[in-house]
């Protein structure tokens, strides 16, 4: 039995080394039984790292554990949940084309006396299972019907359910809505009742002071600060991660991105009209002027992401015109429209995004090339120019330009990707969820790079499941739901509240 009075897990003078990069430089952690503890630290601090040799991922190149008074090493992650050590991230070891039920319970599925499964059991238990975190879906839809967030959801049941100890989520909520996070945050507080201990890595500060108690602060792989979370308030906080004094951490401000241009008498740099498309997208219409930063609002399957991608040719329409800067796009043609200067950020970087095996350099200038090339040429010193100024404006960490993106941290890949379409210089700037996972250090230089870009007459569409971000970040909000427009909000009435009621009074039906 362990001891009441101590720690459950015990980290204590982990070292992990990989080429080039001392990633965690003798770092220590203890977590109580029930404590819900936040790893917080600005992108490629070594958050990830420490998880994963928690997790068993990696083996700690100095330095031990202990789980429960017991010394704890693992010689992979499977090792680490037999102990029960949870670690939840998206998508982790589920089947999208079985129903949910199974999922949960995957492995140990109720069975007849002959082997046969039992459905009508299976089908109970799994219901009751997320019942009993709040979650209520039917178990009977494969996976992949549902959203990301719902899919995060059952991993995390499937997670919790198997006699954890200590739950580990690195960014749990980053692909989460507002009321998909209140669920996540039940769960979190269920765990705790039960005595299961949570380290939580999130760049969502607010979300960190709601349900977290003790706090670490990694800054390049050293433990910078670490005790009760009350204890610290949210600008020190923002400063112990970035290494900067209190004084130059901006207040609020971390969030946004541009507004207060005041464009209202300028033509539109771009003009949307009607975009239809069946089931998908409702006469859909958005103008944004130079200068104008707009967002869109809804919720997951609203419709936010099809209509960025319909302004950038890139969605098949059934009806519907884009016009940039007077002249009328071919329709559904992305090159026509990357010519124009439309840039899209993706939300799924994974599959349209970064690609790993390139360097940093060659990830930057990838979109740039074709107008840095006069004549089929590309200056070399150019090229590196820009990449110089865009790793350091974003504080892009890694060895140098010619390291291999797969080897960054998460954040510092998106940085990279931001980097390549603004290096473009494009007329208008469709981001779609842009600082998933970026900290707020970087986030408010990716806020004062738009801020110049605006200044040059620059527009952008912004979509972000964080509504204060969104709020914050827009001049503007226009409004979905069921792909089509149901309000638009600015000035004083653009606040989070008026979006979420602006969604739940609009009427239903599916175009
Ligand atoms: N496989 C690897 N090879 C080389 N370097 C790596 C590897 N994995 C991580 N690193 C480096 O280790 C450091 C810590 O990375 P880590 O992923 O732990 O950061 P993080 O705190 O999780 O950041 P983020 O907030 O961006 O997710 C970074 O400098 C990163 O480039
Ligand atoms: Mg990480």
């Amino acid at each position: 039995m362990p001891d009441e009075e101590g720690p459950l897990l015990e980290v204590s003078g982990v070292v992990k080394r990989f080429t080039g990069v001392l990633a965690l430089d003798r770092v220590s952690l203890e977590l109580a039984p029930g404590e819900v503890h936040a790893l917080v630290g600005e992108n490629g601090a070594g958050k990830s790292t420490l998880i994963k040799v928690i997790t068993g991922v990696y083996r700690p190149d100095e330095g031990t554990m202990r789980l429960a008074g017991r010394p704890a090493e693992f010689a992979g992650p499977l090792e680490a949940q037999r102990a029960g050590i949870q670690a939840v991230h998206q998508e982790i070891g589920l089947v999208p084309a079985l129903s949910v039920a199974r999922n949960l319970l995957l492995g140990r599925e109720p069975r007849r006396r002959f082997g046969t499964l039992d459905v009508g059991r299976m089908h109970r238990e799994a219901g009751e299972i997320l019942a009993s975190y709040g979650i209520d879906v039917d178990v009977r839809r494969p996976l992949r019907s549902l959203g990301v967030g719902v899919q995060q959801m059952v991993a995390l049941a499937r997670a919790v359910s198997v006699d954890a100890r200590v739950v580990v989520m690195d960014e749990p909520t980053s692909s989460l809505e507002p009321r998909e996070v209140e669920t996540l945050f039940g769960v979190v507080r269920r765990l705790r009742e039960r005595a299961v201990s949570v380290i939580y890595v999130s760049h969502r500060l607010d979300e960190l002071y709601r349900i977290c108690d003790g706090v670490t602060v990694l800054r390049d792989g050293r433990v910078v600060h670490q005790g009760p979370l009350a204890e610290l308030d949210r600008l020190r906080l923002v400063s112990l991660m970035l290494g900067r004094p209190v004084a130059d951490v901006r207040q609020g401000g971390v969030t946004r991105f541009s507004g207060g241009h005041d464009a209202a008498r300028e033509t539109p740099v771009v003009e949307a009209s009607g975009l239809t498309r069946r089931h998908v997208l409702d006469d859909v219409s958005v103008a944004i002027r130079p200068g104008e930063v707009v967002g869109l609002g809804g919720l997951l399957g609203a419709g936010r992401t099809e209509t960025a991608k319909a302004i950038a040719g890139a969605l098949p329409l059934d009806g519907g015109r884009v016009t940039v800067a007077g002249t009328p796009l071919r329709r559904g043609s992305a090159a026509a429209a990357i010519r124009a200067g439309v840039a899209l950020l993706p939300e799924d970087r994974k599959a349209e995004g970064v690609i790993g095996t390139l360097s940093v350099r060659e990830n930057i200038a990838l979109a740039a090339l074709p107008r840095l090339s006069r004549a089929g040429l590309v200056s070399e010193a150019r090229i590196d120019r820009i990449v110089d100024t865009f790793m350091r404006r974003l504080r892009i960490k890694a060895a140098g330009p010619h390291q291999r993106v797969a080897e960054l941290s998460g954040g510092n890949q998106q940085k990279v990707l931001l980097a390549r379409w603004l290096a473009t210089e494009p007329k208008i700037l469709l981001l779609d969820e842009p600082t998933r996972g970026i900290d707020v250090g970087a986030k408010a230089e990716v806020q004062a790079l738009i801020d110049e870009l605006a200044e040059d007459g620059l527009g952008v569409l912004l979509i972000s499941a964080d509504l204060e971000e969104l709020v914050e970040g827009s001049d503007r909000v226009v409004v979905l739901k069921d792909g089509a427009v149901v309000g638009e909000l600015s000035g004083g009435d653009l606040t989070e509240e008026r979006v979420m009621t602006t969604i739940a009074d609009a009427g239903g039906g599916t175009p």
